[in-house]
């Protein structure tokens, strides 16, 4: 009695009303992170050419695309900033005034019910390009950690939300938390990029934030593609530091992780980040007319949600968010 002809699971595909009522998975507006970038000097905002639609903002512009993100409904954004000045160290990304706690305030001023998540790495901040302080020629974990929660509690005083720690140095969410709470900063939430892969995705925002490394590549810190049960390892050992929430990212390769991480974590929010080669791959298809941009992106959005995450950082984020309120209108 378990097969055909008794069974005919196109009984619930006939309408659109029963394919509502049966459907599993839901994009929400409210789900979704829109990544934003920042500019230090003017002079360097504008479009960015490996991200079609996605631009540099300087201070200035930042309120205009605030006010468009937040009108398309997007209650969250991730800020991206690059300074005009870098060193080995990455101390800008230290500075009390430097361009991310700029950017936050200006924000909070601007939507002070907008969730800002900032960023907390080096690469844009060093003029190596790596993730963190380097001595003699590899990157210095712990000397790192200590620039990376500098940088956090700068954030966190400017009035970001939570912080996301993305230079997978050992430990980092650990001391993070530490100096935020020593810092009475003890509200503030960590999104850990817990399981972040070494990915050639990557490859637009690099363009777009100017942090591509000068000499070498990200795989001596960052998780190696052939590895999920090390992205889980990641992933348990930052809940255990403290983390508030976890990330996967790129999202749509690794769906297979966000399962894993979903199940072995089951107590933790899991975000997951599609990535700017995700989105430029799409837009680029999109603009050759090979698919349909909405629906291709919408399918990328739901397969990472049936997955398992919460939540999703992606560029699409304000789009997809006004064609989810249409759908409702
Ligand atoms: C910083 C950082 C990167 C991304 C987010 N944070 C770049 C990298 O690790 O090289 C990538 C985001 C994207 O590709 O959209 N470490």
């Amino acid at each position: 009695m378990s097969g055909f002809p008794v069974r005919r699971l196109r009984r619930l595909r006939g309408s659109e009303a029963v394919r509502a009522l049966v459907c599993e998975t839901r994009l929400s507006a409210d789900d979704f992170v829109q990544p934003i970038f920042v500019v230090e000097d003017p002079a360097a905002a504008g479009p960015i050419q490996a991200l079609p639609g996605m631009e540099r903002h300087s201070l200035g512009s930042l309120d205009g695309e605030i006010d468009r993100i937040a009108a398309a409904g997007i209650q969250a954004v991730l800020v991206f900033g690059m300074p005009s000045d870098k060193d080995s160290t990455g101390t800008p990304a230290t500075k009390p005034g430097g361009i991310v706690p700029a950017a936050v305030r200006r924000i909070r001023a601007r939507h002070p019910g907008l969730l800002v998540i900032t960023d907390v790495c080096l690469c844009s901040f060093t003029d190596h390009g790596h993730c963190g302080v380097l001595s003699n020629g590899h990157i210095d974990n712990d000397a790192t950690l200590t620039q990376l929660a500098a940088a956090a509690v700068v954030q966190a005083q400017a009035g970001a939300d939570i912080v996301a720690p993305s230079a997978m140095m050992d430990g980092m969410v650990a001391r993070i938390r530490a100096n935020l709470d020593a810092s009475f900063l003890s509200d503030t939430a960590i999104l850990s990029y817990s399981s972040k892969f070494a990915s050639a995705f990557y490859g637009p925002f690099r363009e777009a934030a100017g942090s591509s490394p000068q000499f070498g590549n990200r795989r001596g810190y960052q998780l190696d593609p052939a590895n999920a049960r090390q992205a889980v390892e990641e992933a348990r050992l930052d809940a255990a530091e403290g983390a508030d929430m976890l990330m996967v990212k790129p999202a749509l390769p690794y769906l297979d992780v966000i399962v894993r991480v979903r199940a072995a974590e089951p107590g933790l929010p899991l975000v997951a980040y599609q990535v700017s080669g995700e989105y430029s791959m799409l837009k680029a298809a999109a603009a050759n007319g090979w698919i349909d941009e909405a629906s291709a992106v919408d399918e990328t959005l739901t397969a990472i949600k049936r997955a398992g995450a919460d939540a999703i950082i992606t560029y699409f984020a304000a789009d997809a968010a006004r064609r989810l309120a249409h759908a409702h209108s």
